[in-house]
C-alpha cells in the first residue's frame, strides 16, 4: 500500500510550498516607479546605496508586488553583485536564491561581492577570496565604515577567468 508522505512543518514550507510559490514569481527589469521603491528598501535595509541606476537591477514580482531586487554594478575593474534584498514578509521562500540565479546566469565574466552571509552565496559557486580588485577593497572599506555590523565582511567571487 502506498504511504502518504507526512512533512514536518519546516519541510512543508521549504520543500513543498516554496517551489509552488516561486513558480508564481516573475523576474524582470524595474520601471521608474519600482526603482523608487527599490531605493527606499535599500535605505531601510541599510544596503549599498552608492551609484544606484535603474538598469543595474533585476526585480522579483509576485502578484504585481515587488518582493525582491538585486543588482550587478559594473566598476572599471570588475562586476559586483550587490544591493540584494527580499521584502521582509517574503523572505525564506526561495526568492533571494532564484533572483540571484536569474541575475548571474548569463554573465560570463568574473563576479565579485562583499557580504556578511557567505553561506547564502556558496551554492551559486562563490568562494571566499583574499585577493581582489581595488573597487572591492573600496567596497569593504565602505561597508566597514558606513554599514557597521557585528559580523565580519568577506569578499567572494565566481572566477571564470575573465
Ligand atoms: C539575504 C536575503 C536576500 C535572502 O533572501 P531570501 O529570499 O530570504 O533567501 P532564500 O529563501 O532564497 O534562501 C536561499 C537559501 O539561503 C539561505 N539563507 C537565507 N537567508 C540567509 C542568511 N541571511 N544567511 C545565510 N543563509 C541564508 C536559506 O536558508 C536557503 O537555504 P536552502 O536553499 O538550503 O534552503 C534576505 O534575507 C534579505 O533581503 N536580507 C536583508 C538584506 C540583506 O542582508 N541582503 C544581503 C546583502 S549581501
Amino acid at each position: 500500500m502506498k504511504r502518504t508522505k507526512i512533512l514536518t512543518k519546516k519541510q512543508n514550507l521549504r520543500g513543498a510550498i516554496a517551489p509552488l510559490f516561486i513558480g508564481k514569481v516573475n523576474f524582470r527589469k524595474p520601471t521608474e516607479i519600482e526603482f523608487s521603491s527599490i531605493v527606499s528598501f535599500i535605505i531601510a535595509y541599510e544596503l549599498d546605496n552608492r551609484g544606484l541606476k535603474k538598469e543595474q537591477f533585476l526585480i522579483a514580482v509576485y502578484e504585481n508586488i515587488l518582493v525582491g531586487f538585486a543588482r550587478l554594478r559594473e566598476h572599471s575593474d570588475c562586476i559586483e553583485l550587490c544591493s540584494i534584498g527580499v521584502v521582509s514578509p517574503y523572505r525564506r521562500k526561495g526568492i533571494g536564491k532564484a533572483l540571484v540565479a536569474e541575475l548571474i546566469k548569463n554573465v560570463s565574466k568574473n563576479i565579485f561581492l562583499v557580504c556578511i552571509i557567505p553561506d547564502f552565496f556558496i551554492p551559486f559557486g562563490f568562494k571566499i577570496i583574499n585577493k581582489f580588485p581595488v573597487s572591492i577593497q573600496e567596497k569593504i572599506n565602505y561597508c566597514e565604515q558606513e554599514l557597521v555590523v557585528a559580523e565580519t565582511y568577506v569578499a567572494m567571487a565566481i572566477e571564470r577567468g575573465g
